[in-house]
C-alpha cells in the first residue's frame, strides 16, 4: 500500500483525487486549500464530540500549538504556514488552526458521521487515513528549516493520543467496578 507519495520534495502541486484530500490539503496552493477546507475539513472540535480523549491529549500537545510558533508575517508565507497550520486563512484560522486531527487523518467531512465511522472500510473509502510514518514525513522532512531527525517510533511515542494514561485509567475503572472499595474520590 505504501506508495511513496510524500517526501516533501516538491509536493506543493495538485493531486486532484478526492481520496487523497488529507495528503493534498497541507501542500496545495493557498487559495485551493481554503476552498477545499470549506468542503472537506470539519475541524478538531467536531472530532472532539466523539473522541474527547484524543482531543484533550492533542490540545495540550505540540501540534495544536504549531500555528503559534509563527509570527504574523510567517503565517502569511506559504513556505512556513504549509506545515504549521491546517488552513492558512485569516477567515478560518480559529477553527482550523495548527496541525489538526485531519492533518493526519484526512479531511473528515465524509467519514465523520457515526454510521460511516463505525464502518472501517467505508470510512477509509471516503477519506479516513491511517496515519503512518509517511504521513508524518509530509511535514517532518528536510524542507522544514528546523527539522530534527525523524524516527517514527520515538516521535509517535511523544504524542500517541495518551495511550499509556488511557490504558491505566481503563484498568483503574475496571478495578473500581469490581468494588474493591479503593475508589479514590474527588475526580
Ligand atoms: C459522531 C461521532 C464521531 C465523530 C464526529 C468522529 N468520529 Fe471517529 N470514530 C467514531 C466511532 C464510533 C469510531 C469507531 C471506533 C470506535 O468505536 O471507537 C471512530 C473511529 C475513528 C478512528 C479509528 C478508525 C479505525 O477503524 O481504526 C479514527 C482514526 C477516527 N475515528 C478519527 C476521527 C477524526 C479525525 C474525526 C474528526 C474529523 C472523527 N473521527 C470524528 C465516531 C466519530
Ligand atoms: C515541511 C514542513 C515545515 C515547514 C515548511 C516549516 N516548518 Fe517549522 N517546523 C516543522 C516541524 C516538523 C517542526 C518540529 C521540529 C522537529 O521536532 O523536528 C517545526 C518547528 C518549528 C519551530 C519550533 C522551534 C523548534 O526549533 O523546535 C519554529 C519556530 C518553526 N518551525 C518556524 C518555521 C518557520 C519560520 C518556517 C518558514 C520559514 C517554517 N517553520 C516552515 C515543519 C515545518
Ligand atoms: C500527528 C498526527 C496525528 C494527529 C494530529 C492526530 N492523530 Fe489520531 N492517530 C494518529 C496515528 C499515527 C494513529 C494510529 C495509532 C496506531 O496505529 O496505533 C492515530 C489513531 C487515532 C485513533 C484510533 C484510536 C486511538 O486513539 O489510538 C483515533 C480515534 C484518532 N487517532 C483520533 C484523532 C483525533 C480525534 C485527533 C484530533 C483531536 C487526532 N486523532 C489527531 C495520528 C494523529
Ligand atoms: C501537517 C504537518 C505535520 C504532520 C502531518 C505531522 N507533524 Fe509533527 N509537527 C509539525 C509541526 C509544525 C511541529 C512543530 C510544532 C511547533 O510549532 O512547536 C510538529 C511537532 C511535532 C512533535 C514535537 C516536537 C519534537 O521534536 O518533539 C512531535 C513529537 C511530532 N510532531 C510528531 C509527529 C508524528 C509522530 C507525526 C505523524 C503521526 C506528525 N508529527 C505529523 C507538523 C506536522
Amino acid at each position: 500500500m505504501s506508495s511513496r507519495t510524500f517526501r516533501g520534495d516538491g509536493h506543493l502541486g495538485y493531486k486532484p483525487w478526492p481520496m487523497r484530500l488529507g495528503s493534498l490539503c497541507v501542500f496545495v496552493l493557498f487559495v485551493a486549500s481554503v476552498a477545499y477546507a470549506q468542503t472537506t475539513f470539519v475541524g478538531a472540535k467536531r472530532c472532539q464530540t466523539c473522541h474527547a480523549w484524543e482531543y484533550q491529549v492533542w490540545a495540550k500537545g505540540p501540534h495544536a500549538a504549531a500555528r503559534q510558533s509563527l509570527t504574523a508575517e510567517q503565517l502569511k508565507d506559504g513556505k512556513c504556514n504549509s506545515c504549521h497550520t491546517m488552513v492558512p486563512s485569516e477567515l478560518e484560522e480559529q477553527k482550523f488552526a495548527g496541525v489538526q486531527c485531519e492533518s493526519c487523518h484526512g479531511g473528515g467531512r465524509y467519514y465523520s458521521p457515526t454510521y460511516v465511522m463505525k464502518d472501517r472500510e467505508l470510512a477509509r473509502a471516503v477519506g479516513l487515513i491511517d496515519a503512518t510514518a509517511e504521513q508524518c514525513q509530509r511535514c517532518h522532512n528536510d524542507t522544514s528549516p528546523s527539522i530534527k531527525p525523524f524516527d517514527f517510533a520515538t516521535m509517535w511515542a511523544k504524542i500517541d493520543h495518551g495511550r499509556a494514561a488511557r490504558e491505566a485509567a481503563a484498568k483503574q475503572a475496571a478495578q473500581e467496578q469490581h468494588g474493591d472499595g479503593q475508589a479514590t474520590a474527588g475526580r
